[in-house]
């Protein structure tokens, strides 16, 4: 979950890092540091700070490194707590490195390293690959090829990225499993490695994705990929192709607004046009989906896997694919399914869903799906990330680079996706449904908007809250992967306690914890399960429950029985998961704001969970 750039090249660097990792921050936080070598020819120096990256800018400033060749590292400790000593880079006699990922066999390999007299600073594993390489300098000819030698010894998932003071113009890079992207710029005249495109977005239009188990040597005019199986030579050299990107810079500024979340939720209706500019053939109106058609048509039940807010709109999916394409969906907590042995055969089809493409625990998941026969696809929204590259078919929604932590648009736009797969699987398979037609979709991104327009309520309605004990969300049926939805928002940015229920399980336990300073969120539309969340909200009315209630904006049986009342303009079908939702986000956003904690950086946690 770290973040990692190097550049290696013609111009000054300190700067092209510190950006770089302010871009990477989302992956991790703790601390940060650079190493730069000042003429390319003398030993890199090494400024590390612990938070946030202006820490490290303030030690900049106190102490330059200028110079042409260097690494940036942004933490998300694993190992070791987060100071400045466990700070990546790190250095173990001529080599300095920075790491992303984790190194299983750590202990032993840090005992062996202690016995043979090796001095080690920090309780990183990460320092410990650093000894390896100086080590196998004492028995290897080349950089590239002790860099090589020493990873064979890891075991575990990370990528690391090395330079040594000996070996001044070089940077080598290995991945087995968190990702890395290397690129050469005209721009800024040299190589950059980085763990996501997004460090290096300014400096390039293109990028090659390396593979696991890739080894890169980086220099000022090119870029060489070995495979780290075999002895670096000419012959064993790997081509890869290069990816275009498809970010403006605009993705990655605030455009005014105070923070990256509230900016990504505005955005919804825009990430829901371009889904759909993505999903539907606008000539003949038909959704683009021949490929996961086809293997839904050859399964006989689909698996779901997702982490956190992805695994809500796997939830969703359940909801409308079963109902439509009578297909039996099961949805896993990919960290749960991957270890409960799962019935799987050639006709299960196991569905990822993803933002980053890149969680550890979905990777496995899938990765263990398809080693016991399974078919593979994806829901993702990072081309060129490691899922779309695994699966046999890939519907990308389009939500941009999401940068806030706490997921939203991505969100909305993955239910978007279930919701044409939904109508797109029921025209396949004939079977009779109520699911509308796809110009319906296209009235979304103007339904969202006029949903975002409720801001100033929510807001108000924020306030009010403010100095509630906790909130329990409750809804039923399709709208109660919502409610989870709410209340992880609602936890992971205002560090509030929070849970969804089913409406219904209120009176199976929760229901004691409700007293006048519990709020109770309720999304009660008037569908088919209206009345029964009616009946579960007087229960919670009895019991003096502060209720906020999303409903019909014409409802006023549900706005009396409430303390504060959105009223929303549902269309009573799919679309009510992706209306309540924006009320949802707002909620925790402005509750957190109240609370002044750091809504786009929520402490403890990191965008893209790449370790286990
Ligand atoms: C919550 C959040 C996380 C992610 C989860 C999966 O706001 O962002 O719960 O949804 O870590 O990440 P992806 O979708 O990248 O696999």
């Amino acid at each position: 979950m770290c973040g990692i750039i190097g550049y290696v090249g013609k111009k000054e660097c300190s700067r092209f890092l510190v950006d770089g990792l302010k871009r990477l921050e989302y992956r991790g936080y703790d601390s940060s540091g650079i190493a730069i070598s000042r003429n390319d020819q003398s030993n890199f120096e090494v400024r590390k700070a612990e938070g946030k990256i202006e820490r490290l800018e303030i030690a900049l400033r106190n102490s330059p490194i200028q110079g042409a060749i260097g690494l940036g590292h942004t933490r998300w400790a694993t190992h070791g707590k987060p100071n400045t000593i466990n700070a990546h880079p790190h250095r173990a006699g001529t080599t300095v490195l920075v790491h992303n990922g984790i190194i299983e066999n750590f202990e032993s390999i840090r005992e062996e390293l202690l016995a043979r007299g090796a001095s080690i600073v920090s309780e990183t594993d990460s320092e410990l690959f650093g000894h390896l390489v100086e080590e196998e300098l004492k028995k290897t000819a080349t950089f590239e090829e002790a860099v090589r030698l020493s990873f064979l010894k890891l075991e575990g998932s990370c990528s690391i990225v090395v330079v040594n003071d000996r070996f001044p113009g070089k940077i080598v890079a290995v991945r087995t499993g968190t990702p890395l992207v290397v690129s050469r710029s005209q721009k800024a005249d040299g190589c950059f490695v980085a763990s996501d495109a997004q460090a290096i977005v300014e400096h390039t239009d293109e990028v090659t994705y390396l593979e696991p188990r890739d080894l890169v040597v980086c220099t000022q005019s090119e870029f060489k990929i070995f495979p780290i199986d075999k002895k670096i030579s000419p012959e064993n050299e790997i081509k890869r192709s290069a990816t275009k990107l498809d970010w403006k810079m605009a993705d990655f500024d605030k455009a005014g607004f105070p923070h990256f979340m509230l900016k990504e939720i505005h955005e919804q209706p825009r990430a829901i046009l371009d889904t759909l500019d993505l999903l539907i053939e606008r000539d003949t109106m038909r959704a683009r989906m021949e490929e996961i058609g086809a293997l839904v048509q050859r399964a006989s039940k689909i698996q779901i896997i997702a982490c956190g807010t992805a695994w809500h709109a796997g939830l969703v999916g359940k909801y409308l694919l079963e109902s439509v394409a009578r297909v039996p969906v099961e949805v896993d907590l990919a960290s749960e399914y991957r270890y409960r042995d799962p019935v799987i055969d050639e006709h299960t089809l196991v569905l990822a869903v993803s933002q980053s493409g890149e969680t550890a625990d979905t990777l496995a998941a899938l990765r263990e799906a398809k080693r016991k026969g399974a078919m593979t696809a994806a829901i993702c929204n990072v081309r060129g990330s490691s899922m779309p590259r695994e699966v046999a078919a890939t519907l990308f929604t389009a939500a941009g680079p999401e940068i806030g932590v706490a997921s939203t648009k991505a969100f909305t736009t993955q239910i978007l996706v279930f919701m044409m797969l939904g109508q797109f699987l029921a025209h396949a398979r004939g079977v009779k449904t109520k699911a509308p037609d796809v110009h319906f979709f296209l009235q979304l991104p103007h339904q969202v908007q006029s949903a975002l327009e409720l801001a100033p309520l929510v807001q108000k309605i924020s306030e009010s809250c403010l100095q509630s004990r906790g909130y329990l969300y409750i809804a039923r049926g399709r709208l109660f992967p919502i409610a989870l939805e709410g209340a992880l928002k609602m936890k992971e940015i205002s560090y509030v306690h929070a849970e969804g229920y089913p409406a219904g399980e209120l009176k199976h336990g929760p229901i004691a914890m409700v007293e006048s300073n519990m709020t109770v969120v309720v999304l009660a539309p008037r569908d088919e399960l209206y009345e029964k969340t009616m009946s579960n909200l007087q229960e919670v009315k009895a019991r003096g429950g502060r209720i906020v209630a999303v409903g019909d904006h014409d409802d006023f049986s549900l706005q009396k029985l409430s303390d504060h009342f959105i009223g929303m303009r549902f269309a009573h079908d799919w679309s009510d998961s992706i209306l309540a939702t924006i009320p949802m986000q707002l909620l925790a956003y402005y509750t957190a704001v109240l609370k002044g904690t750091d809504v786009d950086k929520p402490r403890n946690l990191a965008k893209s969970v790449t370790v286990e």
